[in-house]
């Protein structure tokens, strides 16, 4: 199959605004968009620059742009998009080069959250116990690989970069709803604030562009109940 992929490029030695470069491959349909450009980066333009890892939609690292969905490039195939593609950043962050841009604002919206176990009681002889019920509650918000394709997808984060951000509120939502923790509170008061989850307007281009399925607008919904309770 022969495509042609169109990629938004931008090098800080050399120009002052993004440039669009083509490329034309032979593809098989079955390819990602990451084996295409990983064959642009090794074959044609070793300067092309993108992160990934793992390859399998696990560690979050190649959100991208695609035919103008943000989308993991080792989760799209191909055949689902035809012979035209366009890649580019994600958008609300600073573009360091092509692909590349600056996640340190979006890691230190999900650090101002607590996203980690506080509970300061003494523990139990063997362990915090938790049945199946109250493990589910927050059973879809532990699936998040902090891609950031939901935050960079939103349109209040466009306008405000300040925005706490959906991935934030979804990493509070699996210890706000966990029963054996007890940081709520100091959560709920990060998010209380005047770029918290109250600038959220319900636009759901989070929960759209979530490779994880993650009901991203449903949790920040249960956070807000979970502030409106408790006063
Ligand atoms: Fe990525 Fe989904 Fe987590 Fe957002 S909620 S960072 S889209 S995995
Ligand atoms: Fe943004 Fe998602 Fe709310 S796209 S406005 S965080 S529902
Ligand atoms: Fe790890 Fe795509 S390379 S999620």
């Amino acid at each position: 199959m022969q495509i042609t992929v169109k990629i938004k490029r931008f090098d800080p030695e050399a120009d002052t605004r993004p440039r669009w470069v083509e490329y034309q491959l032979d593809v098989d349909p079955t390819e990602r968009v990451l084996d295409v450009i990983n064959h642009i980066k090794w074959e044609l333009d070793g300067s092309l620059a993108f992160r990934r890892s793992c390859a399998h939609g696990i560690c979050g690292s190649d959100a991208m742009l695609i035919n103008g969905v943000n989308r993991l490039a080792c989760k799209v195939l191909v055949q689902d998009l035809g012979n035209r593609i366009t890649v580019e950043p994600i958008r609300g962050l600073e573009v360091k080069k092509d692909l590349i841009v600056d996640m340190e604002p979006f890691f230190d919206s999900y650090r101002a959250v607590l996203p980690y176990f506080i509970n300061d009681e003494p523990p139990p002889p063997t362990e915090r116990l938790q049945s199946p019920e109250e493990r589910a509650v927050f059973d879809e918000t532990t699936k998040c690989i902090l891609c950031a394709a939901c935050t960079t997808s939103c349109p209040v984060f466009w306008t405000n970069g300040s925005y706490v951000g959906p991935a934030s509120i979804v990493n509070a939502h699996r210890f706000i709803f966990d029963s054996r923790d007890r940081g709520t509170l100091e959560r709920l008061e990060v998010l209380n604030q005047s770029n918290g989850l109250w600038r959220c307007r319900t636009a759901y281009n989070c929960t759209e562009a979530c490779p994880r399925d993650i009901p991203v607008t449903q949790a920040i919904e249960e956070v807000r109940r979970a502030m409106l309770f408790r006063g």
